[in-house]
């Protein structure tokens, strides 16, 4: 009989999240929308206030520019999403041999869920019913999980559109199934230091001893190929960077005029990081109406969007053992840019 605790829990959820069922196999949970609005006009508030100006990688994925970042993903410069993709290709057997009929899928950051598609094949093989949780603050979530039903028959879908820290509160509550948790595009990177080791902690801390994280990380390499990857050709990178201002713009009544920022983006040796920012090329004020706030910008000034840090091998390993994780895998690819680990719980 289900727990005191099992309703209060279904009750809090009900408060938190609105549902909506697609169909038999497809619903997803949605925090109300004044949560979301707040959320991001408070923080992009606060961010800009700082004396050194931010706005936090989050607020990059609307629909547009999660369309973006699938756009950076193809792009040759971006090693990051073909090396990963070659890695996963690569592990297919091994992952049919170490998981079993019982393991449902839990994804961080789901986006358009192209590389969800290598462990869900692997999943199709070794199970009848596929269950997958994606967790992801984009919309695209809903888009990118109604077309993974039409490729795999016995695939059930329940997305959660939030916050990775949010999403896995709500598994952790959800049920007690077996997780295999999957993280990839080496987004713990875009975590601050501090917050990096935190968040790993809140991952361990959700799982269970049965449960496996399988996580891709992007290692430190030669600075020219870095530079490139976040600084393309093409300027798709510059274009994904740019949109959160017009993001700032339809939500918030904002006046960016984008013509007047431009995308820098660098490898940060000492700290081996790439940092992104947007530089304003002049002395400018920007009106966001929604919040009633000015915001003075001077000539160069910058407004920093993003870290992506790279990790050195036993870097790794150290981060995992400190947030008490067991490494039962590592795989690199053959010019060891990039590594996949399968993790549990110590
Ligand atoms: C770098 S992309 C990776 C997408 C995909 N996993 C891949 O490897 O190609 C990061 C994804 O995580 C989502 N995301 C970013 N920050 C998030 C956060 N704090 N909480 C939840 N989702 C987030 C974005 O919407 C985006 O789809």
């Amino acid at each position: 009989m289900p727990s005191q605790f099992y309703y209060l829990s279904i009750l809090e959820k009900n408060l938190r999240y609105k549902k909506y069922v697609i169909d038999k196999k497809l619903c997803y949970f949605k925090p109300h929308a004044t949560k979301i609005e707040k959320s991001f006009s408070e923080e992009v508030i606060f961010g800009l206030g700082l004396k050194k100006k931010m706005i936090q990688p989050k607020f990059f994925y609307d629909i547009r520019g999660s369309d973006l970042f699938d756009k950076i993903c193809a792009l040759s410069e971006y090693y990051l999403a073909r090396t990963e993709i070659e890695i996963l290709n690569n592990i297919r057997e091994e992952l049919t041999m170490i998981l079993d009929s019982e393991y449902r899928l839990v994804e961080l950051g789901s986006g358009s869920a192209t590389k969800t598609r290598i462990i869900l094949d692997v999943l199709d093989k070794i199970q009848s019913k596929i269950e997958y949780f994606p967790i992801d603050i984009s919309d695209i979530l809903a888009e990118s999980s109604e077309i993974l039903l039409d490729s795999y028959s016995n695939l059930h879908i329940t997305g959660i559109i939030d916050t990775y820290e949010d999403g896995l509160q709500f598994i952790e509550e959800y049920d007690d199934k077996k997780n295999l948790i999957l993280f990839l595009g080496s987004s713990l990177g875009n975590f601050a230091e501090t917050d990096t080791m935190h968040f790993l902690k809140q991952i361990n801390k959700t799982m269970k001893r049965s449960d496996l994280f399988l996580i891709g990380l992007d290692l430190v390499k030669d600075k020219k190929i870095l530079d490139k990857a976040y600084d393309d050709s093409q300027g798709i990178t510059s274009q994904f960077n740019l949109n959160v201002l017009q993001r700032i713009n339809d939500g918030l009544g904002g006046n960016f005029d984008l013509n007047k920022f431009e995308h820098r983006a660098f490898y940060n040796q000492e700290l081996q990081r790439i940092e992104m920012y947007l530089k304003s090329k002049s002395e400018q004020i920007v009106h966001i109406s929604k919040t009633n706030t000015d915001v003075k910008f001077n000539k160069n000034e910058l407004i920093h969007t993003e870290y992506s840090h790279k990790y050195t091998i036993p870097q790794i390993k150290q981060m995992m053992n400190q947030c008490n994780f067991k490494i039962n895998n590592m795989w690199f690819d053959s010019n060891q840019y990039y590594c996949v680990l399968l993790a549990s719980k110590f």
